[in-house]
């Protein structure tokens, strides 16, 4: 079985798992400087916003060890430039923000370069590990929204690869599946970096859950000639009233699901959650993501093209937010004010 782990503190490096390669190659990559973490981030060789979290945590680690400073004061401001470093590849999963800052924050509590060598790294760990206990209840919450015989739509991909535990989306499926439910599963493509015909399709291949593959675009089709039992996605930011930022073309699979009358679920940790913006940056990538693929061009040079990476679906299409503290029901301003309480 391949190693999917996305990323992993090994030998004084941040390890990561270079997703740009799957499902062919798997290959990893391994940074001794934050430089080469931020790049990684900026090209999608890691992604996904808990994993990013997990990132963000491991590279404050990383610079930590290459503090060459015995004084403090300049430790923590090497941190906090590397950490800023790391913050300015993507604009939009929280995850990211989240990861660097609590590293950073116990890194200012220590009171030598020594402790904060040890402790940033002890606390990017931590992290990594309450993704995964945090997947394992976001799944057990999840998997009671699912039936026998369902036909379950997903987006993007939101498992292993996006959260280093289970998944959150993903994780719901694998766990009602762990847990004797039979169903099956139809995975987005997710243009233009097919998150979802890449990766999506992979982990659930290889966790032997039976998965369709279909175009972006088929989605209102399925869900009009087809019983769809449930959408499930995962979620990059949720803001204090719902709002959530996914992958581009989550929102209109969120209007189909209202359209069809099919329930429309969200699944996030509760370090996806920003209760303090009023919006969402949305990351606009580069044209040329939509006018090709893998060097191979599809469309005219030159030729117009926008590229959000992410939309954002109001809290009214969604049927429930799926967290580490149970499924929040509307109206989110009062659930999830209670799940932070
Ligand atoms: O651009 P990506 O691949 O980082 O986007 C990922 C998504 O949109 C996921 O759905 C989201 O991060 C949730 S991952 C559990």
């Amino acid at each position: 079985m391949m190693d999917l782990t996305p990323v992993k503190w090994e030998a004084g490096c941040v390890s990561i798992l270079d997703q740009r390669l799957l499902p062919f190659r798997v290959e990893r990559i391994r940074c001794t400087r934050v430089e080469q973490v931020a790049d990684a981030i900026r090209t999608l060789a890691v992604r996904g916003a808990p994993t990013l979290g997990i990132v963000g945590g491991y590279s404050v680690a990383l610079a930590a060890q290459g503090c060459m400073s015995n004084d403090f004061n300049t430790c923590i401001e090497f941190l906090q430039k590397s950490g800023a470093l790391i913050k300015s590849t993507r604009p939009t999963a929280r995850n990211l923000f989240w990861g660097v800052d609590r590293v950073l924050e116990a890194a200012k509590r220590c009171g030598s370069v020594e402790e904060v060598k040890a402790t940033t790294l002890e606390e990017a760990h931590r992290i990594l590990r309450e993704e995964v206990e945090r997947d394992e209840l976001i799944g057990g919450y999840g998997s009671e929204l699912i039936k026998d015989g369902d036909l379950i739509l997903t987006h993007c991909n939101t498992g292993q690869l996006a959260t280093g535990g289970m998944g959150t989306a993903l994780g719901v499926i694998r766990a009602a599946w762990e847990r004797g439910k039979r169903f099956k599963v139809f995975a987005t493509e997710t243009r233009p970096l097919l998150q979802g015909a890449r990766l999506t399709t992979l982990e659930l291949v290889n966790a032997g859950i039976p998965v369709t593959l279909i175009v972006d675009l088929a989605a209102g089709y399925l869900m009009r000639t087809k019983k769809v039992g449930l959408v499930v996605v995962g979620a990059d930011r949720i803001l204090a009233d719902g709002s959530t930022a996914n992958k581009i073309g989550t929102y209109t699979l969120a209007v189909l699901a209202k359209q069809h009358g099919v329930p429309f679920y969200v699944a996030a940790p509760l370090s996806t959650f920003d209760l303090e913006s009023r919006e969402i940056t949305v990351e606009q990538r580069s044209p040329e993501e939509v006018r090709g693929f893998n060097g191979v061009k599809t469309a005219p040079d030159g030729v117009d093209a926008w590229n959000p990476a992410f939309d954002v679906t109001p809290p009214t299409l969604i049927s429930g937010i799926i967290t580490e503290k149970g499924v929040l029901e509307p109206p989110y301003e009062e659930s999830i004010r209670k799940a932070f309480a």
